[in-house]
């Protein structure tokens, strides 16, 4: 008998092959070679017809054995070629978690918003409610019961953007002073940041949307001096102490007196020094509390403009760019404030 016709030989070729198999596939060509139709113990079951009966019997016992080990061979090898397989995979997915992670950009605070908390801060410090009101508004508020007489400019097309309705954009967050005064009773200190609309030509200093601070304080002996003392207590905190403040008469329907008023700046880089005019303020106008149903009480009011308190401050020279979302304009105030 040659090796070839040898089962044991037969079975150790193959378990030697078995065991140097390095993955799955190459497992499988050993099946089909050690056990499949064309392989050598196959051959030998075949050849057992023409054996005689003796010979046959023990013959067969011995092919059927090396069948069996070779093919228990191949299990055990598969299992452990799995398991090795699936390590592999698991180092290769491996998340080291303690690595420091990427980080993709991160939003920033608009400088708009920035300078209106800013504001909001100071004011509350100082013992004021923020409340907010409708930017779309009556025509009531927003003039009427304002004191703004029915053919004041202001009111016409030209500068208010109106609704077909006739509801419009409010021009200013002054139509919060009598929805306030409406729902609340005196005395109280309340300051509204807002968006305002005005049909303007849009230019480096006008947007058609921009933002106001409205001040509104109602008590008993309210006086023109304590208007004075909120402005100079808002230019300290913003400015520093001992800032100049100026008011210079004016005209506005819903206070008598009525008044502008500026803040003297200086710029922190130039040393240019200046009068930052702000705003409106003044007296609330005896017409303005009887629209809101209020008799026998005092106060003053003031609005200004944020943008521009953003503007002169932080070296933004078109008043365009904070609402264009460009980056490159947008990024310089991320450590702002
Ligand atoms: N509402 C005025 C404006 O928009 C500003 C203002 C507010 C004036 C309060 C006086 C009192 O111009």
């Amino acid at each position: 008998m040659n090796e070839s016709q040898d089962p044991t030989a037969l079975k150790q070729a193959a378990l030697q092959e078995i065991q140097e198999a390095g993955d799955l596939d190459a497992l499988q060509q050993c099946r089909v070679r050690w056990l499949g139709k064309k392989g050598p113990l196959t051959a030998l079951l075949r050849s057992l017809g023409s054996m005689s009966p003796e010979e046959r019997k023990a013959f067969g016992q011995d092919v059927n054995a090396a069948k069996q080990a070779v093919q228990a061979a191949i299990d055990s090898r598969k299992t452990e070629l799995e398991a090795a397989a699936l390590d592999a995979q698991l180092e290769n997915e491996r998340v080291d978690v303690t690595l420091p992670g990427t980080h993709g950009p991160s939003g920033g605070l608009h400088l708009l918003t920035k300078v209106t908390n800013r504001l909001l801060d100071v004011f509350q410090s100082l013992g004021y409610d923020v409340v907010t009101g409708p930017e779309l508004e009556t025509e009531h508020y927003n003039f009427s019961a304002l004191n703004f007489p029915p053919e004041h400019p202001a009111r016409d097309e030209q500068d208010t953007f109106w609704t077909e309705d006739g509801r419009l954009l409010r021009t200013h967050t002054s139509p919060m002073q009598v929805r306030y005064m409406e729902q609340h009773k005196p005395p109280f200190k309340v300051v509204v940041p807002g968006k305002v609309f005005r049909n303007e030509a849009v230019d480096a200093t006008h947007e058609a949307q921009f933002h106001q601070l409205e001040a509104l304080v109602v008590g008993e002996r309210v006086t023109m001096a304590d208007l004075k003392g909120a402005i100079q207590e808002m230019a300290d905190a913003l400015f520093g102490e001992g800032t100049k403040t100026r008011l210079q008469p004016s005209f506005f329907p819903f206070v008598e007196p009525g008044a502008e008023f500026a803040i003297w700046w200086t710029h922190p880089k130039t040393g240019k020094e200046e009068w930052l005019e702000l705003g409106g303020c003044g007296m609330v106008h005896p017409n303005v509390f009887k629209a809101a149903g209020y008799e026998g009480v005092t106060g003053f009011a003031f609005g200004f403009g944020i943008e521009r308190l953003a503007m002169v401050p932080y070296g933004v020279p078109d008043i365009r760019w904070f609402y264009q979302s460009d980056l490159r304009v947008l990024d310089q105030f991320r450590g702002s404030l």
